[in-house]
């Protein structure tokens, strides 16, 4: 039984008369931005993150960078941010002409370390960013008293952790703000590109509204720099009909990801993702450490069964990075990470069978290897 290792496809089949419903009505109205779907959209997400504001963007990217812009990041000013992330956490804050600081991670939960932060702070420091990695929140206690004394901002960059909590509280809620991603491979996804800016902060919410759309207050009144960076009604529209099914697709994760921990318990050679204590994660990605993993992989190819590496290079040995001056060894749990993670099938669409079948072939691996 093949077991891809995302089946959008089934996803779409299963709503596709409502989304081309959805979509249709847009057309028929002719209100393709700045719409009545955008609106909707902002007003549900955010109380789903617990939060007072939502302003929808283009994509993800777009969220972390107009939140940067109306933080008023700029040259000579230093980002704290993991290494062990996609490059759009510590891109944006390069594209704002501001020095990201890449830090180590906690090798239990692959989030990056509090005491890393701390001892990477200095006069420069204006704010941090935390990555929710594969679904599971950041230590955000520790990182909000890192920050609040010292006058840092927190931007929660949740791309891959919509709805995930840390004690009963959801991502996104914690920070000045929290980006969303809605890639096609995010849990909660749209028909391409979108993303959405989280905030609890009203006057951050005004200005961040302003940024994405060229800093224009209204009349072409252009109070700052920003961008077009704006959701299409489209894409509102198609998350609004998805979003109804965001609470059962996580929970559906969740029970994927339980039947792996079942049944890859003990298994030597392949290492469960650890929850830490008072986080709920969403699974984005069901990441594994995995000894001898191209040939792991190699073998569930063989048996047509998806995975995935999430990723295989520090963001601190990026080329475009290298003026900044790292150097292999520099961040050794970000490094052994990215020889070791391997994320499996776990989306919602996958039946039991289908992971059993994926788990099976991992045990199977490793057995005969013994
Ligand atoms: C951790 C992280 N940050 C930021 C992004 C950027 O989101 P997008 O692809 O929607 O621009 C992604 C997703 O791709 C991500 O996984």
């Amino acid at each position: 039984m093949a077991v891809p290792f995302l089946d959008l496809k089934k996803q779409f089949a299963g709503l596709k008369a409502e989304i081309l419903a959805a979509i249709e009505a847009v057309l028929d109205s002719q209100v393709l931005v700045l719409g009545p779907q955008q609106k909707q959209l902002e007003q549900s997400l955010a109380e789903y993150c617990q939060a007072k504001a939502g302003v929808a963007c283009a994509s993800g990217t777009d969220a972390l960078l107009a939140s940067l812009m109306a933080l008023g990041v700029k040259a000579g000013d230093e980002v704290i941010c993991p290494a062990f992330t996609f490059f759009a956490t510590a891109g944006t804050v390069a594209r704002v002409g501001a020095t990201p600081v890449f830090v180590d991670i906690d090798p239990v939960t692959f989030n990056i370390d509090p005491a890393a932060i701390a001892a990477a702070i200095t006069p420069r420091t204006k704010g941090i960013i935390p990555v929710h990695l594969y679904g599971q929140m950041a230590e955000m206690e520790t990182i909000m008293r890192l920050a609040g004394p010292r006058g840092l901002f927190v931007l929660e960059d949740t791309a891959q952790a919509v709805g995930a909590t840390r004690n009963g509280k959801k991502a996104c809620s914690w920070g000045v703000a929290g980006a969303l991603s809605f890639y096609p491979t995010k849990n909660l996804n749209a028909l391409g590109d979108a993303g959405m800016i989280i905030s609890n902060d009203e006057a951050f919410t005004a200005t961040v509204r302003t940024v994405c759309l060229h800093g224009d207050t209204g009349g072409y009144n252009h109070v700052r720099l920003g961008g077009n960076f704006r959701m299409d009604e489209i894409h509102a529209a198609a998350l609004n009909v998805k979003l109804k099914h965001l609470t059962n697709w996580n929970e559906s994760r969740r029970h994927h990801a339980a039947i792996y921990d079942r049944m890859l318990k003990g298994v030597e050679g392949v290492l469960t993702p650890t929850i830490a204590a008072g986080n709920e994660s969403v699974y984005n990605l069901y990441v594994v450490r995995a000894q001898r993993r191209a040939e792991l992989t190699a073998f569930l190819k063989s048996r047509q069964i998806g995975s995935a590496v999430h990723y295989p290079k520090g963001l601190h040995e990026q080329p475009c990075f290298a003026h900044l001056g790292y150097r292999h060894g520099q961040l050794p749990q970000t490094e052994k990470a990215c020889q070791e993670v391997l994320a499996l099938p776990v989306c919602p669409e996958l039946t039991d069978a289908q992971i059993e079948e994926a788990a099976s072939a991992v045990r199977e691996f490793y057995e005969a290897k013994k």
